[in-house]
């Protein structure tokens, strides 16, 4: 594999602005649909408590919030915010005249450096985003500071399988299937090569979960899922005194 070449915070919006037109029909093709259950299982874990004020950093072209809210009647408003404002302005486009067009607020705005009071929201996730952030302690520490104690954090990225044979054919797809298709598709394959060198070089698994319980988080988990090609993480600001 060849070395990775760590971009500035400028040339990663650059780089979502760029493939932001082509960026959700990626999605869904590339991961033969499965994106969608993801995000579905990371629904299963929000909190159960009535309204629950929600965060989603990151949020790109909002389908992880959209899924949120239509799954979720818990979570009555939420608010994403992402770095790239083509990738905003596209999730802003696909929410109009829709019935949870007034639950959702989609804005420009850094993960690590987050915009709202300290202990504001009971909940933040964070889809497929957390590897593409230039500093990711700082916006792990971010989380924690504007979570309620007793709030969560829900993050959902790509991991390793562990075993070696679907490893190996994983890895096959990530280096010599993905970015040319994704490529010929977005015509930006430089994008795509480099977003899937992010997925090798990304600390997943319990080296992720250090990372979490360094950043203050308690009762931390990680749930590989289709055999360990994303993992959910899961985080807990304490003191809680009540089942989340
Ligand atoms: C792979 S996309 C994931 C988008 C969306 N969460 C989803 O599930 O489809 C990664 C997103 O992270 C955003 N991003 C990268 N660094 C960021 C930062 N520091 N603050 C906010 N968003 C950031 C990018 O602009 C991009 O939209």
């Amino acid at each position: 594999m060849s070395k990775i070449v760590e971009p500035s915070r400028e040339d990663v919006w650059k780089m979502f602005d760029e493939i932001s037109p082509t960026y959700d029909f990626l999605n869904h093709l590339l991961s033969f649909g499965a994106d969608l259950y993801w995000r579905r299982r990371l629904i299963k874990h929000l909190p159960q408590k009535e309204d629950v004020r929600l965060l989603d950093l990151a949020t790109g072209t909002g389908d992880q919030l959209i899924t949120i809210v239509k799954k979720a009647p818990q979570v009555k408003n939420a608010l994403g915010i992402d770095i790239s404002r083509e990738m905003i302005r596209n999730g802003q486009k696909k929410i109009i005249d829709k019935p949870y067009t007034h639950q959702i607020t989609l804005m420009e705005g850094d993960a690590t450096d987050i915009s709202l009071e300290e202990a504001s929201v009971d909940c933040v996730t964070m889809s497929f985003g957390i590897r593409n952030v230039t500093k990711m302690e700082r916006c792990l520490e971010e989380c924690f500071r504007v979570l309620t104690p007793c709030g969560k954090l829900l993050i959902l990225e790509f991991s390793i399988p562990k075993n070696r044979m679907i490893r190996g054919l994983h890895l096959t797809y990530l280096r010599h299937i993905l970015p040319y298709v994704a490529g010929w598709i977005s015509r930006k394959k430089e994008a795509y090569r480099y977003l899937n060198q992010t997925i090798e070089t990304f600390p997943f698994g319990e080296t992720f979960c250090e990372h979490l319980k360094k950043a203050g988080f308690y009762r931390v988990k990680a749930y590989p899922l289709t055999f360990g090609v994303v993992t959910l993480y899961i985080g807990e600001k304490l003191p809680c005194t009540t089942e989340l």
